[in-house]
């Protein structure tokens, strides 16, 4: 659960701190990598950088896959400065303004659209350009598997309804060309789930396309491969995965653009106990952080993970505790109850899976403590 040179900076690092292993992202990124690339058909990744924008992890990452997607103007500026002009970049995500319309068409190799009007603002941006804008239309495939995290399916804000792709088409202006269609629609699936909803956007695009008589060159079919927190050393089942998704040998290049289950495994989030005590029959372990630098727990309702490195002196407890923060809200609980053979005041305890969606979807500022030390351990990366 914890790699060696992650406990190793673990025992030493000023607390509170972040430890990415980026040897450990290394090896993870390439074997999924490898298990995607095996045929039937062509499969390419493009890392969702929303779920860890970190310098280090995303050149780390980007060494195994083909391509980066990004969800906003700072992402792109931000993918851009860390990866270069080379890595290929699409720009997705709903509400695009002008000016992150403006710089897509110049700086990012797709464009997902997401409706009819942001089609014909994109088409005004490229014009302005005098460049043509590559795009791939999200649909919001009716049905659906579901999943933890919903995005489509149903009614949502995100992508189209498969007769507004239809409305689309028709009136595609000249300054877009048309290179496949965009799903993502939900998160925490399993790989059969993930790969039933793979196929229904890959049966309903082969229909599109037959329907209009045009070719899709690309077909997205989404991140939102399962995490599950309650079984950290067990991973995504990528080989199923593949299987079930039972490609042809020949079709459109099929891309996935997965977040959460590259890089979760790669991070650690370590504290130490300040304080520890009884409050109605029930322990909590105070500590040096909280859910404003980990939210992961809170926003998605599970107890994050958690090693105790017995490095603190005094008597401890032993059984069920709760791990707190030092926010003044009883919403700062990052594990509870959880079961320990002990814990004691000066401990540091080591949260695992907070590679994603965890520094960077916190609210750093509430409360004004200082911000976790940043570790990056392998990978030759130097501490920063
Ligand atoms: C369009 C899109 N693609 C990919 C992802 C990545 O999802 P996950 O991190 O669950 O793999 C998201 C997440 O919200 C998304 O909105």
């Amino acid at each position: 659960m914890i790699t060696p040179a992650v406990e190793t900076a673990a025992r030493t690092a000023p607390l509170p701190a972040y430890v990415y292993d980026l040897d450990h992202l290394d090896g993870h990124v390439a074997a999924i990598a490898a298990t995607m690339r095996a045929g039937p058909g062509r499969v390419e990744i493009h890392y969702a950088a929303k779920a860890n924008p970190d310098e280090g992890v995303l050149a780390t990452v980007a060494r195994h896959v083909d391509g980066v997607e990004v969800a906003s103007g700072g992402e792109l500026a931000h993918v851009r400065r860390v990866l270069g002009p080379d890595v290929p970049v699409a720009f997705g995500g709903p509400g695009k303004t002008d000016e992150e319309l403006a710089a897509a068409v110049r700086h990012a190799d797709r464009v997902h659209v997401e409706s009819r009007h942001e089609l014909r603002r994109l088409a005004a941006a490229a014009r302005a350009a005098g460049v043509t804008a590559q795009v791939l239309l999200r649909v919001n495939v009716p049905g659906g598997p579901g999943g933890v995290l919903r995005m489509g399916g149903g009614p949502s804000p995100f992508g189209m309804d498969p007769g507004e792709i239809d409305a689309c088409v028709a009136e595609l202006p000249p300054e877009i060309a048309l290179v496949g269609v965009h799903a993502h629609l939900a998160s925490g699936l399993d790989a059969a789930d993930c790969a039933a909803q793979g196929r229904a956007v890959l049966d309903w695009a082969g229909g599109f396309a037959a329907r209009h008589a045009v070719a899709l060159a690309e077909v997205v079919i989404g991140g939102g491969m399962n995490v599950d927190y309650t079984r950290p050393d067990e991973g995504f089942d990528w080989a199923a995965y593949r299987a079930a998704l039972r490609l042809p040998d020949r079709g459109p290049t099929v891309r996935i653009e997965p977040g959460r289950a590259i890089t979760a495994y790669s991070g650690w989030y370590v504290i130490d106990v300040l304080d520890l005590k009884r409050s109605a029959g029930e322990w909590f372990a105070i500590c040096r952080g909280g859910t404003h630098h980990l939210r992961t727990p809170v926003a998605k309702g599970h107890d994050q993970p958690f090693t105790v490195l017995p490095t603190g002196a005094g008597p401890g407890h032993a059984g069920p505790v709760t791990v707190v923060g030092q926010l003044c809200t009883p919403k700062d609980v990052l594990a509870r109850r959880v079961p320990v053979d002990r814990i004691a005041v000066g401990d540091r305890v080591v949260f695992a899976l907070a590679g994603a969606y965890a520094w960077n979807i916190s609210h750093h500022d509430f409360l004004m403590h200082p911000p976790p030390t940043l570790l990056r351990v392998g990978g030759g990366a130097d501490q920063v």
